[in-house]
């Protein structure tokens, strides 16, 4: 039977591995594109959902982690380091303990949700919390590769991006074409600047007869790309992409401007609507930063900037289990509790107002 082989074997061809390169996978990849008809009847649009959070970590970080891991492997690398706000460290732990080596993972004090931080602790990674935040992590971390033996594997490593750069592979592939828009969630601006590239290679090959205008979406709390300045002090209950100071800026500006595409800021309680209607009515359940890409979708819509039967892409990049303490919480901040009853048909009948059949 045929089992798909992580996106280094996918991809070989694609992607710098040769036959020196240990690949080191969990068999990431391949995650699907699901059609969305609620999000298409909302929008006017057709929309597909790529559900990142299929992947073997639970969040599209395990594409670039196959390839880092691998490349650090095959550099003689015996310890990799990275800053995350948590998605990162959950797959750089599990590749590392996959491949037998160490990860040391700095983390944010306090900003990480609970089923990221359990990922990091039981794959045995080093873990220290920094008095700071993400973007903190983050100089320490370069700093800590550039004079000590730990690798760095956050997505300023290309090899980063280039795994990444896959998921565009495999929209293309689905679709038969490029859309005309992707939507998608940005922190660090890294996946942005991987989908970009992979629509470009797929373009530059002729598999692809468009390139599709790259939308992007950071918490209003968190919105230095769109503001135009960093966030010293960023704030938003989506902790994955709650970074005032993307390493990716650069690259993800020369990205919009490649596909005439848009950087716009999601208020929090609008993400945390979208992550409601994503999981209510397309049955994706996905963490709170996940949503931005969505939220953003149905904002511009609203705006009237989405023609309609345009072919849209959303990524959402990590699963809901992640962090799922915001979806025991309504809009108006009150903690959903399921109601109790005796252990009675009537009683259960009753309690949901379930009416008899004649
Ligand atoms: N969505 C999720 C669930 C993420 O974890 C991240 C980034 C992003 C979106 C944004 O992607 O940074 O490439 O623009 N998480 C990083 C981490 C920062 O440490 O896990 P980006």
């Amino acid at each position: 039977a045929h089992q798909w082989q992580g996106v280094l074997r996918e991809y070989r061809d694609r992607l710098d591995v040769t036959d020196a390169t240990p690949i080191v996978t969990l068999g990431e990849g391949g995650t699907p594109l699901i059609e969305a008809p609620a999000l298409s009847q909302r929008t006017g649009a057709r929309v597909f959902v790529k559900y990142e959070g299929m992947n073997p970590t639970g969040s599209f970080k395990d594409r670039g982690m196959t390839m880092a891991i691998s490349k650090a492997v095959e550099a003689g690398a015996k310890a990799v380091i990275c800053a995350s706000t948590g998605n990162t460290s959950a797959s750089a732990a599990a590749y590392a303990a996959h491949a037998g080596i160490k990860a040391v993972v700095l983390i944010p004090e306090g900003k990480i949700a609970l089923g990221k931080l359990s990922q990091a602790i039981i794959h045995d990674a080093d873990i220290v919390q920094l008095k700071g935040n993400f973007d903190d992590c983050l100089d320490i971390a370069r700093a800590l590769a550039a004079e000590y033996p730990v690798h760095l594997v956050n997505s300023v490593n290309n090899d980063r991006i280039e795994g990444q750069k896959t998921a565009a592979f495999e929209i293309v592939e689905v679709l038969g074409d490029a859309p005309d828009f992707h939507f998608i969630p940005v922190g660090n601006a890294g996946n942005y600047t991987a989908y970009t590239r992979g629509f470009v290679e797929e373009f530059e090959r002729g598999a692809a007869t468009r390139l599709p205008r790259m939308f992007g979406f950071q918490a209003a709390g968190a919105a230095p790309i769109v503001l135009g300045h960093p966030v010293k002090e960023p704030d938003t209950i989506a902790t994955a992409i709650r970074i005032g100071n993307p390493a990716s800026w650069e690259l993800a500006l020369a990205a919009r401007e490649r596909t005439d595409g848009y950087f716009g800021a999601i208020e929090d309680e609008t993400i945390l609507a979208a992550q409601k209607i994503l999981a209510a009515e397309v049955g994706v359940f996905v963490e709170p930063a996940s949503a931005a890409g969505v939220a953003g979708l149905l904002e511009r819509a609203a705006a009237g900037e989405i023609p309609a039967g345009s072919v849209v892409t959303v990524t959402v990049t990590g699963h809901g289990l992640k962090d799922p303490q915001w979806a025991l919480r309504r809009a108006d901040g009150s903690e959903v509790t399921p109601t109790v009853v005796e252990v009675d048909a009537a009683a259960v009948a009753g309690a949901i107002g379930l009416e008899k059949a004649p």
